[in-house]
């Protein structure tokens, strides 16, 4: 079969770049470690119930605002109530006992992932007092579509 010399520096050409795109995807997965893009803390899933870290969960009046300790299960929330204060930063400390949950507050740019293995944080401010809904939007089984909370923001000029 005769091949013709452009068809071969094109096939050549192909065979470079697919090894330079796999190079690329096994540098970033290894010398680059994939992780939540706040910070990198982790903690064991298997152990979190005994974690200090997650021993009070809930929230936490603080001076400046509030802090929110949670975990994410299969398939619920834990607690699936929280009452913050609105106008205020409230810091969310989270992670999941089991798989990949979602957690998305309708309605504020708060959207994290969680994952078992590490803590995911962010601060976020609730501009009017009401009701805000929590919602896992990462499929994580059979009931994925009934996991949600509430948060009750309140105490604040709306
Ligand atoms: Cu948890 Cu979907």
């Amino acid at each position: 079969m005769k091949i013709h010399l452009y068809e071969r520096i094109w096939m050549g050409l192909g065979v470079v770049l697919i090894v330079v795109f796999l190079g690329i995807m096994i540098v970033m997965n290894t010398a680059h470690a994939v992780q939540p893009p706040s910070h990198i803390e982790t903690v064991d899933p298997k152990t979190i119930w005994d974690d200090p870290r997650f021993a009070d969960l809930g929230v936490t009046l603080t001076p400046e605002g509030a802090k929110v300790v949670l975990v994410a299960q299969m398939y619920a929330f834990l607690p699936a109530e929280l009452e913050v204060p609105a106008g205020k930063p409230v810091t969310f400390r989270m992670s999941s006992a089991d798989v990949v949950h979602g957690f998305e507050i309708v309605g504020t740019n708060a959207n994290a992932t969680l994952i078992p293995g590490y803590v995911t944080e962010f601060t976020v401010t609730f501009p009017r007092a009401g009701e805000y809904l929590i919602v896992c939007n990462e499929f994580c089984g059979i009931g994925h579509h009934g996991m949600f909370g509430k948060v009750i923001a309140g105490g604040a000029p709306s």
